[in-house]
């Protein structure tokens, strides 16, 4: 069974602790948060303020999912906000694999994000060192996107490359996560399903996420 990491970026931030509370309470695994910055992508969510906030509704992972230039300088703040899974994007990293052992130094685990058009190889000498790849399955920056069907072969090219090399690295895809499309990508090696709009824009999200974690 994978693990379902719905993405409050699509959340009611008005009813923001309502819908923490319904994550909490659902079959989810993790809180999946978006940090954007306005200059890595063309948007901006939220920071360590509002995801200290979210911490105190859940004893969930919360997998925390930086889309922003300069990661180094924030690493800190969002692990005093409570983050435990921290992701930086291997586009925005000049030195990535300093920036992943200070991630490891303050006590959280790390993990690297690739955009859809940068080839999969490009993270091959770095998983030793990390704990998850996040997949990039849509262009980052916004929710509700669809999902762009080359990243099926990415994903299979890294389960692969993970078993050969038996390294115990999880696999994360984000963006464009359906119904319809979940079998197809766990079928390929995800471990981690991140979806937004599937299940905070469904009539039913607490259906949604039991039956998202009932694939396989
Ligand atoms: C996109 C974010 C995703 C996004 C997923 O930049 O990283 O996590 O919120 O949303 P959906 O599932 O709606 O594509
Ligand atoms: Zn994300």
């Amino acid at each position: 069974m994978a693990i379902i990491a719905p993405s409050l970026l699509s959340a009611d931030f008005l009813n923001l602790e309502r819908d923490c509370k319904m994550l909490h309470n659902s079959d989810a695994d993790w809180f999946h948060l978006d940090v954007m910055d306005g200059r890595f992508v063309p948007n901006i969510s939220f920071g360590p303020m509002i995801i200290h906030f979210i911490r105190k509704t859940t004893t969930k992972i919360c997998d925390v999912h930086l889309m922003i230039e300069e990661p180094e300088k924030y690493a800190e703040d969002f692990y005093k906000a409570g983050a435990d899974i921290l992701t930086v994007h291997i586009e925005a990293c000049r030195h990535l694999h300093r920036n992943i052992q200070q991630i490891k130094i303050l006590g959280m685990k790390a993990g690297v994000a690739i955009n859809p058009h940068t080839p999969v190889e490009t993270l091959f000498d770095i998983l030793p060192d990390i704990d998850l790849v996040c997949m990039m399955s849509v262009n980052p920056g916004f929710g509700g996107q669809s999902f762009i069907p080359q990243t099926l072969q990415k994903i299979k090219k890294l389960k692969q490359f993970l078993v050969e090399k038996n390294l115990d690295v999880k696999i994360e895809v984000d963006g464009g996560i359906s119904l319809e499309n979940a079998a197809g990508v766990i079928e390929a090696g995800a471990d981690v399903l991140v979806a937004g709009n599937a299940v905070f824009k469904s009539d039913d999200p607490l259906l949604t996420i039991s039956t998202l974690k009932k694939i396989i």
